[in-house]
């Protein structure tokens, strides 16, 4: 069965924030109750850890190791599901993400190298069942993406990557998309605004209108 959570994906500045403002919209507009949130993050400890991954201070004084930001991640994941998702979707309620567990296998996984058994393995015991019927991906070619964030304002530890990571980021999130076409619509994010955001909304009337009827 269909759940009513949404997760939007993609690199860093591939404008996420934008597309999750429009799919708050439309929901509300459909007077639904929406309960936004992001990744790590959206409790009070989930937020303390998302304070430490992107943390540049700490790769300056030891190795920040790559099973460990892994681990933190699906430690936050666990936080907010139990705390926020979870509580949330039970009440009937929408749920959008600025990224989950997408995340973790593209960035962890295709991008770090971690092996992707064990992430599908924290995935199957903090997860389950909850995944989000909806992912949207924004896509986006590397080059233009950073140069974006760079832009925005001081970059962390992930933005600080260099383009070969979100080269690799990037092709993982188009190879996860591949494995389940219903649930992951990737978005040619290097394109006008209106242009994208008219391709949101179609993907997002489409599941909408999967989920009521
Ligand atoms: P952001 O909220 O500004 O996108 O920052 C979160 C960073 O954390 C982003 O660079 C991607 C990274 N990240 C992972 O590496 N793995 C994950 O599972 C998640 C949720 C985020």
């Amino acid at each position: 069965m269909m759940n009513k959570f949404i997760e939007i994906e993609g690199n860093d500045g591939t404008g996420k924030g934008l597309a999750i403002s429009q799919v708050i919209k439309f929901l509300q507009e459909k007077n639904e109750i929406v309960i936004s949130t992001r990744e790590p993050g959206g409790t009070p400890l989930a937020e303390k850890i998302r304070e430490i991954t992107k943390s540049n201070e700490i790769s300056q004084n030891e190795i920040f190791a790559e099973n460990t930001e892994l681990l933190l991640m699906y430690s936050a994941r666990s936080q907010l599901l139990e705390n926020k998702i979870k509580p949330s979707l039970s009440m009937g309620h929408f749920v959008t993400t600025d990224r989950f567990s997408t995340s973790s296998f593209a960035y962890q996984g295709f991008a770090r190298g971690l092996d992707l058994g064990n992430i599908e393995m924290l995935e199957k015991m903090i997860v389950g069942k909850y995944a989000p019927s909806l992912t949207i991906i924004l896509d986006c070619p590397p080059e233009v993406s950073i140069s974006r964030a760079i832009n925005r304002s001081a970059l962390d530890r992930f933005e600080n990557q260099k383009l070969d990571f979100f080269r690799t980021s990037r092709a993982g999130y188009l190879e996860i998309a591949k494995s389940d076409p219903v649930r992951y619509k990737v978005i040619n994010a290097n394109r006008p605004i209106s242009e994208v955001h008219m391709d949101v909304l179609e993907v997002l009337s489409i599941w909408y209108k999967n989920l009521i009827n």
